[in-house]
């Protein structure tokens, strides 16, 4: 399959770029697109048959039911069976933007859709080029991250092209993505509802909405967990991971730099090439083979925009394992830690 690439002003969108792309999706094809979070794949929601391709193209488990991205707040009532008080008080909050909520699904979806559970994972993205895609397709359109499944979400066209070139219809390229960690997610078929992935939204500001709102056991975990039946599908599949090793190193900063230096050196021994994660005020610590900056420790939204193209770029520099500095979890923190945490498969050494 030839895979046709769009360039596309995010500020302006050309309305006959977007068309093509449009007709593509209601013909029941893929189109990789620009979020404010990261690059989805979509496929026309109503259509099984699309759906089907969607998880293949992206080598996906069948299990692990994709976001289904819609243009008005409205098209909630249609798609899920209700929509409580909070559900329309976070909507009106944060909407369109980096939240995703977890409904009761309605009968009108296909069952590949939602993979068979009895929720719906619902979101407004807040990105011209998204909503003027989903507006001029008239579907409500499924689109999970645009990467080969276990590979690090995409922020570029550039991403998508290199995991997907050849297995897609359209990318449209809109330039990189403004936040770069996905949504957050949040089940609100449960009571309380619950948060199930930390992301765009912080845990704090949706707090403030929702008081009795709690944090999945899963998004803070250190260590592997499992369980029977999660609520969120993607809990338990690997995900995020870079083909390099990763370790995380946590605790205070002077305490990681000293960890650090001493792993260079022990694997400087050993012939090891070492590549580190390090942030500004961090970098010049170190001397090995590669090091890149996330960005500020005192600017947690730059590390998150970065976290995924500098894992990509480290990944592919030909080091034989990534040291990865730990950051606060404040704000964004939880996201990015959450991601580096499953990319290193809970490798992680306290100092
Ligand atoms: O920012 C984002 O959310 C991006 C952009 C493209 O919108 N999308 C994205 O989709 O990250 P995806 O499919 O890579 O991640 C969706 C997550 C998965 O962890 C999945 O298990 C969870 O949402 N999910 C989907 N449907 C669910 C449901 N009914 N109940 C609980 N979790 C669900
Ligand atoms: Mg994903």
């Amino acid at each position: 399959m030839k895979t046709l690439v769009l360039n596309v002003d995010p500020h302006k969108p050309s309305v006959a770029e977007i068309q093509i792309a449009a007709k593509i999706i209601q013909h029941g094809g893929l189109v990789a697109f620009p979020t404010e979070t990261v690059y989805g794949l979509g496929a026309d929601a109503l259509n099984d048959d699309a759906v089907i391709r969607l998880f293949k193209a992206k080598k996906r488990p069948l299990d692990n039911p994709p976001i289904v991205h819609i243009a008005n707040a409205s098209d909630v009532y249609s798609l899920v069976t209700e929509v409580s008080s909070m559900a329309e008080l976070l909507m009106t909050t944060f909407w369109p933007g980096p939240l995703t909520l977890v409904f009761r699904r309605s009968a009108n979806l296909p069952k590949e859709t939602t993979a068979g559970l009895d929720t719906l994972a619902l979101r407004m993205p807040n990105h011209p080029i998204a909503l003027s895609l989903i507006s001029q397709t008239h579907r409500p359109i499924a689109a999970p991250s645009a990467n080969l499944s276990g590979r690090p979400s995409p922020t570029t066209a550039q991403h998508v092209y290199e995991d997907l070139n050849g297995r897609i219809d359209a990318i449209i390229d809109g330039g990189a993505t403004k936040i770069g960690v996905e949504s957050t997610v949040v089940d609100l078929s449960c009571d309380p509802p619950m948060l199930l992935r930390p992301g765009g939204i912080s845990f704090g500001a949706l707090k403030k909405v929702i008081g009795n709102l709690r944090l999945h056991p899963f998004v803070q975990s250190e260590v592997e967990l499992t369980l029977e039946k999660t609520s969120s599908p993607g809990m338990k599949h690997k995900h995020y991971a870079p083909k390099t090793p990763i370790i995380i190193i946590e605790g205070n900063v002077e305490a990681i730099i000293l960890k650090i230096n001493q792993l260079i050196k022990i694997y400087k021994l050993k012939g090891v090439k070492v590549g580190v994660l390090a942030t500004d005020e961090t970098q010049a610590a170190y001397h090995t083979d590669v090091v890149v900056s996330l960005g500020s420790r005192f600017n947690i939204n730059t590390v998150a925009s970065n976290l995924f193209r500098l894992l990509r770029k480290v990944d592919s520099e030909g080091v034989d394992v990534i040291l990865a500095e730990a950051v606060p979890l404040e704000g964004l923190g939880l996201a990015v830690m959450n991601r580096l945490r499953k990319a290193s498969g809970y490798n992680i050494i306290k100092v």
